[in-house]
């Protein structure tokens, strides 16, 4: 890293935010209503504290978990963050790389500017997810399905919390649409084309009639494990699992949908009480430091999702720039982890977080 350079995940952010055009900038960064949401994200981690124990043998510390079954090198995911390719060129397919080149696992949208088969030779030797929007078109739905359990995604995360687009006003500002040039494959198939569309227009597609008797369906038609991602209450939390859900992602979208609901980490620890072990709770939202994660991991969470610090990596230096990102993040958590008294994810508990 050479002098002057970024230093930490926020410093890539202020980096790029000159960079990108403001339509994709407003996009990308941009949240819910007065955006209330998208600032507690990040306030809710600075609201709690980290209590260190120590004389603990520190020596070798590793930051490896597992997720799912699934070994990770750090407990961070790639979450699923839509039109990479309009942050650049690499898109999805960099991202994927960079993912493997970390050991995590890249969980690729359904807004994604790649198809699943495309991400997937990106790094086929590394795990990766599908998050799935289930769409009007059945056909479609079925067919991306069908596209990501041939390319051996490992689990669905089915995103459950936008029936439409949250009333996003940096897009209404900026007259935001998908620029010429830049496709999604996944939205051409149910749309016929998908430059040009608002974010409203592509979230029309979504099946917003969609209630558990669907998802128990799906889940029962799939193989493969599915997560549900935008739980905010315990309740929820209760019917995912009886309807057969294998994972939880607590989780408000980075505040682009419901404004005014609380940020995700202080959701976390209703829904780890209520779902009692039964399943794997994840959280994302407002991380952007190691201690961040570990205020996740005491409060339950198996491990988190990040979503717009990895797209500033892509928009600054492409696959490197994502892979600066999560090394990054890994080097924090190490040290992080060490200076708690925890050698490994699995050591945090909840004693260490007040
Ligand atoms: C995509 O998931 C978005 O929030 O725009």
């Amino acid at each position: 890293m050479s002098t002057g350079g970024p230093v930490n995940l926020r410093d890539v952010g202020r980096l790029v935010a000159d960079r990108l055009d403001a339509g994709p900038h407003g996009y990308f960064a941009g949240g819910a209503g007065d955006e209330r949401t998208l600032a507690d994200n990040e306030a809710a981690f600075s609201r709690r504290k980290l209590l260190p124990r120590v004389l603990v043998d520190v020596s070798d510390v590793t930051t490896a978990t597992t997720v799912l079954g699934t070994e990770i090198a750090l407990p961070v995911l790639v979450a699923p963050v839509a039109l990479q390719r309009m942050a650049h060129p690499d898109g999805e397919p960099g991202m994927a790389r960079a993912a493997a080149a970390a050991g995590t696992i890249m969980c690729m949208s359904t807004l994604a500017t790649a198809t699943a088969r495309e991400v997937a030779a990106a790094a086929p030797d590394a795990p990766r997810w599908f998050q799935l929007y289930v769409l009007r078109d059945h056909g479609v739905t079925h067919a991306l399905v069908d596209e990501a359990v041939a390319c051996g995604y490992r689990a669905l995360v089915v995103t459950v919390d936008a029936p439409r687009a949250g009333r996003r006003e940096r897009d209404l500002r900026t007259g935001f649409a998908v620029p010429p040039g830049i496709d999604m494959p996944g939205i051409t198939l149910a749309a016929g084309h998908s430059a040009g569309l608002t974010p409203a227009d592509f979230f029309s597609l979504v099946d917003a009639s969609l209630t558990w008797k669907d998802l128990e369906r799906l889940v029962e038609a799939v193989h493969l494990p599915v997560l549900l991602k935008g739980i905010h209450s315990a309740a929820d939390a209760r019917l995912a699992i009886q309807h057969g859900a294998a994972g939880i992602v607590v989780s408000n979208h980075g505040g682009r949908q419901l404004d005014s609901v609380p940020a995700g980490i202080d959701l976390l620890e209703d829904v780890v009480q209520e779902v009692a072990g039964a399943v794997e709770v994840l959280v994302d939202g407002g991380v952007r430091r190691g201690t961040d994660v570990l205020v996740a991991l005491a409060l339950g969470a198996r491990a988190v999702l990040v979503g717009r610090p990895l797209l500033w990596g892509l928009a600054w230096d492409g696959e490197d720039g994502a892979r600066w990102i999560l090394d990054a993040l890994r080097t924090e958590i190490e040290r992080d982890l060490t200076l708690l008294g925890a050698p490994s994810p699995a050591h945090v508990t909840r004693a260490h977080v007040v």
